[in-house]
């Protein structure tokens, strides 16, 4: 009775289901570091604002580095009986310092002092990720670079469609993950703003220095309405959005990789390491990573869904209910970070099969639109350069040829316009060498999307 931080108004010993039910330790302790600088900081503050004895504010930030140092080497261990990891700092703090170890909380409330700890936490969180997704992007252009002449047939509706180049596709994700890149980094401007001070709800009535605490933990600007700042997880909800798209271009990709990776594309094959077999068929080679971050994009949706869901029934200030904040956004940081730790030695070690690309190119009459366009320079409209295009395709499948092998006597029995340097227009470089217009698969065009994403990676 006497242990619980609450004693004096209770006349009763917590329900163990209850003191169970209440706790987050298990998964808050993750936190410690950011909680025990934040605490570093709001003592020192208090020490220099004349709260608290300078001396005694001094002894709290030994006091709170010798429990960091601690909980680091493994001599401390946090305890999982308490109720959340303020508490358990808070009272090891006190039980190194004595009564002066019961003065940090001074002008402060978990509610800001938790609201402080997952804006830390974000930050790390957010500069990890980042890390991580630049690394992903510069794989990506390297592996681009390496295939600006590699070609294949560019889809729609699963359908071969138009000659592209790897390089080129590959681009497509480097430019989604670009955005992913901005989204984060925007989200980081409306994360670095420092909450402590705002006390439960209605702020303190002690001379506190916010500003101070503000700068001493590198943020940018202090919250500016204290029940805003206790009840706000925005910076949760667009962070663990801008991980649901993240997800989402990392899961369209791993789909690519699956069909690439299977002997109906047989486009690439995957390294050893990076696949794994099956228990029963002695020929299998699956793409597990790839289908595992497909199905892990629902987990982080449904983080999404969790804090979306949690907080909008909400009455200001903090209520309970935030405490199911850290799991969700936990939960969708890890599983991104280790998608993309995985994701990308897989892609690196990949081998790309060329010859395989370009045979399924060259089925499929890709160059259908080029050869329309054929016509259209040598004066016909559009409309009918298409027609006649496509009673040439019907022709070749009747015949099982192509418009490559197609005689020019077939051309021309169709349309006088029709000369052999058809066949230079359709071949399926000129068809990508054509294809230069900014953005295109044109060799040229591609290596000007790499720079372009390497000039935004330098800035
Ligand atoms: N463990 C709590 C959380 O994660 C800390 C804040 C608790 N505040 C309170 N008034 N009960 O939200």
């Amino acid at each position: 009775m006497a242990n619980m931080m609450w004693a004096g108004r209770f006349t009763k010993e917590i329900d163990s289901r209850v003191n169970d039910f209440n706790s987050s330790i298990s998964f808050d302790a993750r936190m410690y570091r950011f909680d025990i600088e934040g605490s570093m900081a709001h003592a020192a503050m208090l020490g220099d604002c004349g709260i608290i004895d300078k001396s005694e504010s001094e002894a709290i930030v030994e006091g709170l580095k010798g429990i960091l140092a601690d909980i680091d080497s493994g001599a401390l261990q946090i305890d999982t009986t308490a109720e959340d990891i303020h508490m358990f700092v808070e009272s090891e703090l006190t039980k190194r310092l004595g009564d002066t170890g019961k003065r940090l909380h001074t002008a402060r409330s978990r509610n800001d002092q938790v609201a402080l700890d997952v804006r830390m936490t974000a930050k790390y969180e957010l500069g990890e990720i980042r890390a991580l997704t630049v690394s992903l992007i510069k794989t990506i252009t390297d592996i681009a670079e390496q295939n600006l002449t590699t070609v294949m047939p560019g889809y729609t509706h699963l359908q071969r469609a138009q000659p592209i180049t790897f390089g080129h596709h590959l681009m497509a994700y480097a430019m989604m993950l670009l955005r992913d890149l901005g989204r984060l980094d925007d989200c980081y401007k409306r994360t670095n703003i420092m909450p402590l001070g705002s006390g439960a709800l209605a702020s303190t009535t002690y001379p506190i220095n916010r500003q101070q605490v503000c700068d001493a933990l590198g943020f940018d600007e202090i919250t500016q309405n204290s029940l805003d700042g206790v009840s706000d997880r925005d910076f949760c909800v667009e962070f663990v959005s801008a991980l649901s798209l993240l997800m989402m271009h990392l899961s369209r990709f791993s789909e690519e990789i699956i069909l690439w990776c299977s002997w109906e594309f047989k486009f690439i094959e995957l390294d050893d390491a990076y696949a794994t077999g099956s228990s029963i068929m002695p020929q299998k080679k699956n793409p597990d990573v790839t289908e595992l971050i497909r199905g892990k994009t629902g987990r982080v949706y449904g983080d999404l869904n969790t804090l979306l869901t949690m907080l909008k029934g909400l009455p200001l200030a903090y209520n309970k209910d935030m405490q199911e904040d850290k799991e969700a956004l936990f939960d969708a940081c890890d599983t991104v970070k280790l998608c993309l730790k995985t994701f990308e030695p897989m892609l690196a070690t990949m081998r790309v099969l060329p010859d395989n690309m370009r045979n399924a190119a060259a089925r499929g009459f890709i160059n259908a639109t080029d050869c329309a366009d054929y016509l259209v320079k040598k004066g016909l409209p559009f409309r009918d350069a298409y027609k006649i295009t496509g009673t040439l395709v019907h022709i070749c499948i009747e015949k099982g040829l192509t418009l490559e092998t197609l005689p020019i006597e077939e051309y021309k029995a169709l349309c006088e316009t029709f000369d052999t340097d058809v066949y230079d227009a359709i071949s399926l470089d000129t068809c990508v060498m054509q294809r230069k217009a900014a953005g295109g698969p044109a060799p040229e065009s591609v290596k000007a999307q790499i720079e372009y994403v390497r000039a935004k990676l330098e800035k």
